[in-house]
């Protein structure tokens, strides 16, 4: 591992963290939509209030700083910097992240900026949202606002996180805003959000002197739940949506045989030139295998199913399985041919202030520690992999299962917003100093 230019960091979101929702002008989003309707989020939960990073920004900093991590991916929340995703702009919102941003680079730590991590302007939405080829031009107008705001202090920008997770639980699985199952729907926002990448990228370079751009992608190996023809057929048109519909697009111009078919009517022709730009790194976010079967209620034919029983689990039932993680980094390297960031990997755990007021999260440090071995297990075997961020930074709102799942180095108690850095920050942060150690012991 090449220990002196490593990152180590860590991954948040807006919607996930900020509240504030309806503070200095923030527009409503299609998850605080989402979030209204009955029966979408567990206990009824939404991003009203969340970690409240909004105002205690600066605290959340200040862990980071404690834990040593050199870089940080936050996400900007597009309404909140242009209410109805264009057009007019929102000075309050973009002067918090100015303030977020000058108070990362006080404490000595890169902002990676990603521009969107699911939280579409509602007002947008109500146009068509990502179905209407028009969101590739707003979205490029809106990288454009960002990059030329924040450009002169923040060089690494993320276009889209997980376009493949938003796109199939928002338009195919119903499981996400705006909570759609129709497969049209998918098909055209799969070619929508490819072309707002490319007219993105465009734009970060023309807005930023040595901007270094990349999108994050899920990337999981897609495994059938059984030997049945059917299962198998099925996991390997799932892995086209999950694993090619966006990097290879965005890297080759062109999509999987099989989805290629479906996108075709929405295509016009220069599309695929306008996906594939040049980016920098491949961003990487992962947790587990999927196991896939044919399901004939799904509009697409196919869907999710349980790991089997000898898998072990971590305790919201996702499959640990180390060894897949070091096989996908290889199989990046050797498909993409760019530098790699690992954006995301962590796990939820049933975690509790004990009654000495700590949290001991045992299972989280044997995650993160068995797969940060098998990253290193791919670097030694060539994969280029630059850095490795864990998520999160914070106890979150997760999306469907709002509040019921911590994901966090650091425990957020909801009623009082204190924050209590769990025992894995203290091993995070001691795994940093180490690899710091032996990084500078390498130079001297
Ligand atoms: C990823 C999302 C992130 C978080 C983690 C657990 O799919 O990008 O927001 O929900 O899963």
């Amino acid at each position: 591992m090449t220990q002196n230019t490593f990152t180590w960091g860590v991954s948040t979101s807006s919607f996930q963290i900020e509240g504030a929702a309806h503070e200095d002008g923030r527009g409503d989003s299609i998850w605080d939509a989402f979030c209204r309707e009955k029966g979408r989020i567990v206990n009824g939960d939404t991003g009203d209030v969340a970690c409240d990073h909004y105002h205690r920004f600066k605290e959340d900093i200040a862990l980071m700083r404690e834990m040593g991590v050199g870089a940080y991916r936050f996400s900007v929340a597009w309404p909140r910097v242009l209410p109805n995703g264009r057009s007019a702009v929102n000075e309050a919102g973009l002067a918090f992240y100015d303030r977020l941003v000058d108070a990362l680079l006080a404490a000595g730590i890169e902002p990676w900026l990603c521009l969107y991590h699911w939280d579409l302007p509602q007002a947008l939405d109500d146009l068509g949202g990502w179905q209407s080829r028009d969101s590739a031009g707003w979205f490029a107008d809106y990288a454009m606002l960002v990059g030329r705001r924040y450009g002169d202090r923040v060089k690494r920008f993320a276009t889209f996180n997980e376009p493949c997770v938003f796109t199939l639980f928002g338009y195919g699985f119903g499981l996400g805003a705006p909570g759609l199952k129709d497969r049209v729907a998918l098909h055209r926002a799969i070619h929508h959000v490819n072309l707002a990448h490319g007219g993105a990228v465009d734009a970060l370079r023309a807005a930023v002197g040595g901007a270094s751009i990349g999108a994050v992608h899920n990337r999981q190996p897609c495994l059938p739940a059984s030997a049945e023809v059917a299962d198998r057929d099925a996991a390997q048109r799932f892995a086209e949506y999950w694993n090619g519909a966006f990097p290879e697009p965005q890297f080759f111009g062109c999509y999987p045989a099989a989805l290629a078919r479906e996108i075709e009517p929405y295509q016009q022709p220069g599309d695929m030139a306008r996906i594939c730009r040049p980016t920098d790194w491949f961003g990487l976010n992962h947790y587990s295998p999927n196991y896939v079967r044919a399901d004939s209620g799904n509009v697409l034919g196919f869907g999710f199913a349980g790991p089997p029983a000898d898998v072990p689990r971590t305790p919201i039932g996702w499959p640990i399985v180390p060894d897949a993680f070091a096989d996908t980094l290889i199989e990046i390297d050797r498909r993409y041919r760019v530098p790699i960031y690992v954006l995301e990997n962590g796990t939820a755990s049933n975690d509790a202030l004990d009654a000495n007021g700590t949290v001991s999260d045992p299972g989280r440090i044997a995650y993160v520690k068995a797969y940060v071995e098998a990253m290193q297990r791919a670097i030694a075997a060539g994969a280029d992999v630059r850095g490795y961020f864990v998520w999160s930074l914070l106890d979150n709102f997760e999306w469907g299962s709002g509040y019921s799942q911590r994901f966090g180095l650091v425990y957020v108690d909801y009623p009082t917003q204190r924050r209590i850095p769990k025992a894995s920050a203290r091993w995070y942060a001691d795994l940093i100093a180490t690899h710091r150690k032996s990084a500078s012991q390498q130079i001297t």
